[in-house]
């Protein structure tokens, strides 16, 4: 049997505040949240969306150390940048708060106490290591050592980034700790665990046989989870930065960032309304969560534990969690600075959030991940936004106020052509609605842009320019239908493109449109005054996309500088050894390919001795012509060896790049060939 809900409540994940948000948020989570919202209020619906950033955690503890300022500094910085980029792209959110507001540490301390008071955790002590020079325990991210998996030397005591692998801080060999480099002990200390093992058997009924509706990628996680079989999850943490567990005997411990930032939700809710329980405690309330694909255990199974634990919450109904937004085909890092960060993209393209939050929706990781490119950016804003959407708004209007002075003009009778077009635009509503309620955002889009394509069809049929020479009564009909498609468009685009929802409705100088109005024709009457329009959308052209794309390559040099370190040194040798060495200078006189070998070159020298001939692997990195007449050093006494039937006397020597490229050594003044290298 089917729920019937009176309201909905919405909540998107609190990002961090260590650092602005990008492209992957917005795509993930924020936009889909957004449409969902808009849309629901846009049919009159009871919804509330939450926001706020998460302001806790050891990351935000690391930066701070690491700037010199405190963790308070960090997150008050980030949280304004952050929420600002959200106003600033119309993510509608009811109240977007923070976890460090008083109202979040009452909540989430009496969240605590409740749960603890009723027996709900499981209080253990372990060994955890213990840095004796900054006298505090380290949490798994202030823990580096060398994985045992790959031998990546700076692995973190939760997880390897280099292979991916979930770790303990046990697991690192040779432990360091991430605050002053030194070796840390083991050392006793208590904490509070949730039992999740003793939640299993209801979480296992909830998800795996009440909720198979929800999407195949969450249910399948959830499921590879319960199947795994839960254990025991601390809540509390050694760490002086975030809510205190409010308890005797506490002291240095803090709660968990992933205990209080989904109790964040409920805080900001608080803070928002005084009917805060009638939103989280009647079951008549359908609670959503929009998150990315890191987030689902939390939302799917510890937070619903906890709520469960303390008895008087309701669960949510659904978390359509999506999968990860790419960039030019490599994951959004924020350390590597490959994103395209919302800030930024609006100091380049001002104006211009719709077109982003089109690109985004229309090519949104709702089954798998998916890339977001700026060509890609660039031809839907070109070929769809300009030349559908924008086309035909434009078209409409502009002949509207060119036959009728700007006045909706009085439809006639109806051609079979016109109750064909009006009945193919009443048909994709329910559709759009069905994509809509099930959170298939991608393709409502793609149902609400088939009606903009609907209205151009209709335009390039009927050529109103051509019949306003003959027919000023089929005109009429003709763009007063074509103006009633733009009013619906209007009102369709809400939820995906609200600024160029506003402008359309200012064109048409109709504001009060609702949903349930969508697939009507008499929204606007005849003799309304239309305004002025202004073109909605422009082209985009290759250049504004070709400095984007440098921007990008720019980032990637940068990062591969970073990221090629210079080898270890070799032994020490004694100078006899280096001495037995012959190294002299010559000068190319002939340098060609060699035939199917991709990496060789075969150079003739004029060594000072007769000349000789030696192969080298440098061809990938040079045009053979270019190095004719240049010197070079090389090594006269190597063995000679037949390389592909060539004798190579010698080795040419090159400098290797950290990144691996290869530059031939040269003399910096010219001298004579058969010279020594000394
Ligand atoms: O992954 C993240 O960015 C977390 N800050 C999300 C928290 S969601 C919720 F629990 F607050
Ligand atoms: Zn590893």
């Amino acid at each position: 049997m089917n729920k019937v809900f009176n309201r909905t409540l919405i909540t998107s994940a609190l990002p961090y505040a260590n650092g602005p948000v990008h492209i992957g948020h917005l795509a993930g989570v924020y936009i889909p949240a957004d449409i969902y919202a808009r849309y629901l209020r846009l049919k009159g619906e009871d919804v509330l969306f939450i926001g706020g950033s998460d302001e806790h955690g050891v990351p935000i503890a690391l930066k701070a150390k690491a700037e010199g300022v405190m963790p308070q500094d960090v997150v008050d910085k980030f949280h304004y940048i952050i929420k600002k980029s959200f106003e600033d792209f119309g993510i509608s959110f009811d109240i977007y708060s923070r976890t460090t507001s008083a109202t979040h540490y009452k909540t989430a301390s009496d969240f605590f106490r409740k749960l603890y008071e009723k027996g709900e955790f499981v209080e253990k002590t372990s060994e955890q290591y213990y840095d004796e020079e900054a006298k505090q325990f380290l949490a798994d991210r202030y823990i580096t050592g060398k994985c045992p998996h790959c031998g990546n030397e700076r692995a973190y005591g939760d997880q390897c980034e280099s292979c991916g692998t979930s770790l303990s801080p046990l697991d690192l060999i040779n432990p360091k700790s991430a605050i002053n480099g030194s070796v840390p002990v083991l050392k006793e200390t208590k904490h509070w665990y949730l039992p999740l093992d003793q939640h299993e058997p209801w979480l296992k009924k909830w998800i795996l046989e009440d909720h198979k509706e929800w999407k195949t990628n969450v249910y399948g996680q959830c499921k590879s989870w319960l199947d795994m079989g839960l254990q025991p999850r601390a809540v509390s943490r050694d760490l002086d930065w975030g809510v205190p567990v409010p308890i005797n005997g506490a002291e240095g411990k803090v709660l968990y960032v992933w205990f209080d930032a989904p109790i964040g939700y409920i805080s900001n809710t608080i803070e928002l309304t005084d009917e805060w329980e009638k939103w989280w405690k009647h079951e008549d309330t359908k609670l959503v969560h929009f998150i990315g694909k890191d987030n689902i255990v939390f939302h799917c199974i510890v937070f619903p534990a906890m709520l469960k634990a303390e008895g008087s919450f309701i669960l949510p109904e659904n978390v359509p969690a999506n999968e990860f937004l790419n960039l030019e085909g490599d994951k959004i890092s924020t350390s590597r600075n490959w994103a395209v960060w919302l800030h930024e993209y609006l100091e380049d393209f001002p104006g211009k959030q719709d077109v982003l939050r089109y690109v985004l929706t229309a090519n949104a990781p709702e089954t798998k991940d998916n890339d977001f490119t700026w060509k890609d950016f660039q031809a839907r804003n070109n070929n769809e936004l300009v030349a559908v959407l924008g086309n035909f708004v434009n078209r409409a209007m502009v002949l509207t106020h060119k036959y009728f002075e700007g006045r909706i003009p009085v439809c006639g009778e109806l051609t079979d052509y016109d109750k064909e077009t009006l009945t193919e635009f009443a048909a994709v509503k329910s559709e759009l609605e069905n994509y809509l309620r099930n959170y298939r955002f991608r393709e409502a889009l793609k149902e609400a842009m088939n009606l903009a394509r609907i209205g151009n069809k209709y335009l390039a049929d009927t050529e109103p320019w051509k019949l306003a020479k003959t027919d000023m009564i089929r005109t009429a009909t003709v763009l007063n239908i074509s103006m009633q498609i733009t009013a619906n468009l209007a009102i369709v685009f809400e939820p995906f493109l609200p600024f160029s929802s506003v402008k359309i409705k200012q064109f048409i100088n109709e504001s009060n449109l609702q949903w349930s109005q969508l697939g009507q024709i008499d929204l606007l009457s005849s003799g309304h005054v239309l305004n002025r329009p202004e073109l909605l959308f422009e082209k985009i052209e290759d250049e504004t996309i070709e400095r984007q794309v440098r921007k990008l390559l720019d980032t990637k040099k940068a990062n591969e500088l970073k990221e090629h370190r210079a080898k270890p040194q070799k032994n020490n040798v004694v100078f006899d050894d280096f001495s037995k060495l012959d190294i002299r200078v010559g000068k190319v006189l002939e340098c060609r390919k060699v035939p199917k070998a991709d990496k060789l070159l075969q150079f003739k020298l004029d060594d000072g001795l007769g000349g000789r001939t030696i192969l080298s692997g440098i061809a990938e990195h040079y045009n053979p012509e270019d190095l004719v007449g240049k010197q070079v050093c090389f090594i006269a006494n190597l063995e000679p060896r037949k390389i592909r039937g060539i004798e190579s006397q010698g080795m040419i020597l090159s400098a290797r790049n950290t990144d691996g490229g290869l530059s031939v050594v040269y003399p910096s003044k010219e001298v004579l060939p058969g010279s020594e290298v000394v």
